[in-house]
């Protein structure tokens, strides 16, 4: 399906990762990305520095995102893996496309509105605390997305508009020039791919503070685990398997035969609470085992990983340069 296209994706670094974008995220943008003909996954660092200034930090939550990345399978050979601030020609392109973006794109933008919703909640000014990097985000995005003639962008139900901006803007430049100087990206949507449910049941999420970290130690992840929400019915009470968020979460990530096993112990009141969440520990370390040691050794030689994105950079800018040059020559004549 994607066999000749190009597919790109970008990850803000949003510092301590959770099974819940290991499972639901990264695992699956890989599988998709390696469909493709070229895969492009970037570190939107561009897009981090609007809401993280503390440099430490940041480089910390690229260092982890980056490695984080590379455990899970992506291949730094055949995929371009690239840090955003590697590229300028996109902040250039992105100059360029201001001058094709309606500002009433960008008061649309789901970003910039939930921001404003949130200061009218708290009682604030429209405005407040809002900077130009979070309004302006869309048209950014659009350039990572366009300075790499990129077909697909595998997205969550929250980025599609961005994605559908994008494919306006390149619309109204093609239009005005009358040729197709911009490739029009499309969305997919990974339909079959699990959100994963936290430890109370609400979407995993590190703003609700009910996360299983990833790649931590074994120690800290039993007591994330532990800590999943449970009722008191007793042991021998037959239970729907799916009302129970341990098991919510272990259908997520064990083996099918294990869910199974879970499930059916459950329906016939066999398996008390303390064994599903012995069992969801156990899926969690042997799932992201070979993973984690992969994590560990790259954090360990991060020296490796910074040259993986040098190389990637030098794959990936020659494509930008292109992009803008076919731009520039048109617009500036
Ligand atoms: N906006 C995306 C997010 O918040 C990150 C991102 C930046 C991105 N540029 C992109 C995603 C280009 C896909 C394509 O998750």
């Amino acid at each position: 399906m994607f066999a000749n296209k190009c597919i790109l994706t970008g990850v803000k670094p949003t510092g301590k990762l959770h099974i819940g974008n290991y499972f639901g995220a990264i695992k699956p943008a890989i599988a998709m990305g390696h469909q493709a003909a070229r895969f492009n996954l970037f570190i939107a660092d561009y897009h981090a520095i609007n809401f993280m200034k503390d440099p430490q930090q940041l480089q910390q939550d690229i260092k982890e995102i980056a490695c984080a990345y590379l455990a899970a399978g992506l291949n730094p050979e055949t995929d371009y893996f690239y840090r955003q601030s590697d590229i300028p020609e996109i902040n250039e392109i992105t100059t360029i496309l201001y001058a094709f973006t309606p500002k009433g794109f960008m008061n649309k933008s789901h970003a910039y509105k939930a921001a404003v919703d949130k200061n009218f909640a708290d009682g604030k000014p429209q405005d407040d605390g809002i900077n130009m990097g979070l309004y302006t985000y869309p048209t950014l995005m659009a350039a990572d997305i366009l300075a790499m003639d990129t077909d697909v962008v595998p997205v969550g139900k929250d980025q599609i508009q961005h994605v559908e901006i994008a494919r306006d803007i390149a619309g109204a430049v093609n239009a005005y020039y009358n040729k197709e100087l911009l490739k029009l990206p499309e969305y997919v949507t990974a339909e079959n791919v699990a959100v994963l449910p936290g430890t109370d049941g609400r979407k995993m999420s590190k703003s609700y503070n009910n996360v299983i970290p990833l790649f931590e130690d074994e120690k800290i992840t039993k007591k994330a685990v532990y800590a999943t929400v449970t009722d008191s019915r007793p042991m021998e009470e037959p239970k729907d398997p799916e009302e129970v968020i341990v098991y919510q979460i272990y259908k997520c990530i064990a083996p099918a035969d294990k869910v199974a096993e879970m499930a059916a112990g459950l329906r016939q009141g066999k398996l008390g609470y303390g064994h599903c969440k012995a069992m969801l520990l156990e899926a969690v370390l042997s799932e992201t085992r070979s993973a984690k040691e992969k994590y560990d050794y790259y954090m360990a030689h991060y020296d490796e990983v910074c040259g993986f994105l040098a190389d990637g950079a030098a794959k990936a800018r020659p494509i930008a340069q292109k992009t803008l040059a076919r731009l520039k020559e048109t617009l500036f004549g």
